[in-house]
């Protein structure tokens, strides 16, 4: 299965993400950890990208989209994958969906965390991982580029994909279970459709 998550800085895409990729066997990408992983290392990417990151800001596209090229295709042949942070503007969705098609591995499910403004604030001034997360401007730019470049994909998947809503300002756990079943079913509906003969020609 293939799946992404979208939701706002500090809806628990990267929490649900790895619990899901646990239960169902996929590999969990987070382009955000990916990112932080260069910065700490202090690579030659990690330095382009760190001021970006600092402010709230998106990276470039083109830089994330060639970070992530090679890890997806391999999670792709390997099981399957959960893109947690990516896509992140319209534009890196429709690159990626045109790479992903020639290659038979489009997204199949993506999955909308919707949770209030407050409780995002209050979720990342709690957690405090790192300048982005410590300044209370910082954490309200995130939340508007978010509602300015990310949430117009929420409608783009609904076109394309099934999309799957759900209410992530419950407790993890709930969260969890309704997204255990939500993926159950959406799984069983793509093995069905993956079985089903094909079409006699006419
Ligand atoms: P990224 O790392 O993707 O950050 P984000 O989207 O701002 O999201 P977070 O990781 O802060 O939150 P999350 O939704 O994963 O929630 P989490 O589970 O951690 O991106 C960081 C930066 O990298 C971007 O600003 C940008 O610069 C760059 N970047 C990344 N991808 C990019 C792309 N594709 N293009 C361009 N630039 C890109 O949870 C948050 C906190 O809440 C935790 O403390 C957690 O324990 C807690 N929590 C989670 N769920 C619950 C719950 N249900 N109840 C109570 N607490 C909860």
């Amino acid at each position: 299965m293939r799946v992404l998550f979208i939701g706002g800085p500090g809806a628990g895409k990267g929490t649900q993400s790895g619990r899901m990729a646990h239960f169902f066997g996929l590999t969990h990408l987070s382009s955000g950890d990916l990112l932080r992983k260069h910065v700490a290392e202090g690579t030659a990417l990690g330095q382009r990208v760190k001021a970006f990151m600092d402010s709230g800001d998106l990276v470039p596209d083109q830089i994330v989209m060639d970070m992530l090229r090679k890890p997806v295709l391999a999670a792709s042949r390997g099981g399957g994958y959960i893109l947690d942070g990516f896509p992140r503007t319209a534009e890196q969705a429709h690159a990626a969906y045109l790479v992903a098609s020639e290659l038979g591995v489009e997204v199949q499910v993506a999955v909308h965390l919707r949770v209030d403004h407050d409780v995002l604030v209050n979720r990342l001034m709690s957690r405090g991982r790192g300048a982005d997360d410590n300044d209370r401007t910082v954490i309200e730019h995130r939340i508007e580029v978010y509602e300015q470049q990310t949430t117009p994909l929420v409608e783009y998947y609904a076109v394309r994909e099934e999309l799957i809503t759900i209410d992530g300002g419950r407790s993890v756990d709930e969260v969890s279970w309704d997204l255990v079943s939500a993926l159950q079913a959406r799984n069983a509906s793509l093995a069905d459709r993956a079985s089903e003969p094909a079409p006699l020609p006419s």
